[in-house]
């Protein structure tokens, strides 16, 4: 019941872009993506590239520093990130303070934020030295935080990280492994992950990676801004919907109901139901990471030895929606998310799981982003305006009148 246009000349000829669709923030030499023709490029390098030859950790130190290490840098950096994997001990009791059921994402970014209080130098964000240490602490402690939020969930024992190990290693074995056991690692699984997590690095402007910078924008030091992107990250429409497709599927299962029948359900906007692991803000073509994923999804259940049939209801859902008007005229293809669920599955880990591992994979992204935001001289507090529709000037009535 109000005239969009009146209100915006009126509010001074401001824009109204609800969801950011055609705005701009910023300016970024990261990450580029065309969506219609569904390209993806770290630092100009092509994502099919990087996944076959590159590894997690090189490419984090790619989305960081701009170019790709030479050996002796890559050696540098890696021993800097295994230096820094142990969690001081008292982080360590904030684990006990939070019910066993948790969800490990709030864990995460509770865990995270509280590396504020430990690492009081990183306050300032324009001290370059702590700007440095900051980065190697998160990326050495976050896979730390992640295992401990998974075996604090599983009432199981700590492990200590092992700094021979890699940084995919380390993860994988604080996380299924046991004190004073040998734990052995299976090379697919690692491979596997290692892929997963590069796949993730970065996507530019999405919404944690924006979050990230605005909440940093007002001078909050990396650890504050990055929790902040774990939290934006929980939510189902982002990071939360590889833990949603995989229900979604053992809800096709469980129901009996064919996949066929599941899509009337999605077609149907009464029942809100989404085919979620579909769509993409910028991808109107298909993702990708998800074609790469989609490949290596066979290759490791098989190696694994897994068969799942939800690998089968979820090639038969994709079937469906190639073919089908209402997927072809959104132009909506699988995303990052529609099959990484059923590899974390096959390795071996619970639902609630597989956001924290895409917060894992994301959070060099968040750490590149947030340096190039503090970094640009034409970075501003981000301080979005508003149309107002609400009423206008009015006198207050009292308590016994109203
Ligand atoms: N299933 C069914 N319909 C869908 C889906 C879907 N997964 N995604 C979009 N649509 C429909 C919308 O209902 C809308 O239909 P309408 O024009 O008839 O109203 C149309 O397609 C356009 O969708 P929008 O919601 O406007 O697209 P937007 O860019 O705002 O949202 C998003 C993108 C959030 C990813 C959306 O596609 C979605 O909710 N997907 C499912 C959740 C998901 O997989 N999220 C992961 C995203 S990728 C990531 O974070 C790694």
């Amino acid at each position: 019941g109000y005239d969009i246009s009146a209100l915006l000349k009126e509010t001074g000829n401001v824009t109204l872009d609800s969801g950011f669709v055609n705005t701009a923030a910023c300016t970024s030499a990261i990450t580029f993506i065309d969506g219609d023709t569904g390209i993806l490029r770290y630092r100009g390098y092509p994502i099919e590239q990087l996944a076959e030859q590159s590894t997690y950790l090189e490419t984090a130190y790619l989305l960081i520093y701009g170019e790709l290490p030479s050996a002796d840098e890559m050696a540098s950096f890696d021993a800097k990130i295994r230096r820094h994997t142990l969690l001081h001990e008292d982080l360590k009791a904030f684990f006990n303070g939070f019910p066993r059921d948790a969800h490990p994402m709030p864990v995460l970014s509770s865990a995270v934020s509280a590396l504020s209080t430990f690492y009081q130098d990183s306050l300032d964000p324009f001290d370059q030295d702590q700007v440095e240490i900051s980065t190697y602490r998160l990326l050495a402690k976050l896979p730390t935080i992640a295992a401990y939020a998974y075996k604090k969930s599983m009432g199981q024992p700590f492990l200590y990280p092992d700094n021979h190990l890699s940084l995919t290693e380390n993860f994988l074995r604080m996380t299924f492994g046991f004190p004073a056991e040998p734990y052995e690692l299976d090379p697919t699984i690692v491979k596997g992950l290692d892929l997963l997590l590069l796949l993730h690095a970065d996507h530019e402007q999405n919404c944690s990676t924006s979050t990230v910078r605005l909440v940093g924008s007002s001078h909050a030091n990396l650890f504050a801004s990055i929790s902040a992107g774990i939290n934006a990250l929980f939510g189902p429409l982002h990071g939360g919907a590889n833990q949603q497709v995989l229900e979604m599927l053992a809800q096709v299962k469980n129901s009996g109901e064919s996949p066929k029948d599941f899509m009337m359900h999605v077609k149907n906007k009464e029942t809100k139901q989404k085919l979620m692991g579909f769509g993409h803000r910028v991808y109107k073509n298909y993702d990708p990471r998800a074609s790469i994923i989609k490949q290596t999804a066979d290759d490791i259940l098989g190696r694994l030895g897994v068969d799942d049939p939800l690998l089968d209801i979820a090639m038969e859902l994709e079937e469906i929606a190639l073919g089908d008007d209402y997927f072809v005229e959104r132009r909506l293809y699988p995303n990052v998310d529609f099959y990484t669920g059923l590899i974390y599955k096959a390795m071996g880990f619970p639902t609630k799981m597989f956001t924290v591992l895409f917060a894992l994979g994301r959070l060099p992204g968040w750490i590149a982003q947030w340096r190039e935001m503090i970094e640009d001289p034409a970075t501003k507090i981000g301080r979005p305006r508003q149309v107002y529709i609400g009423e206008g000037a009015r006198d207050y009535v009292a308590i016994d009148q109203r």
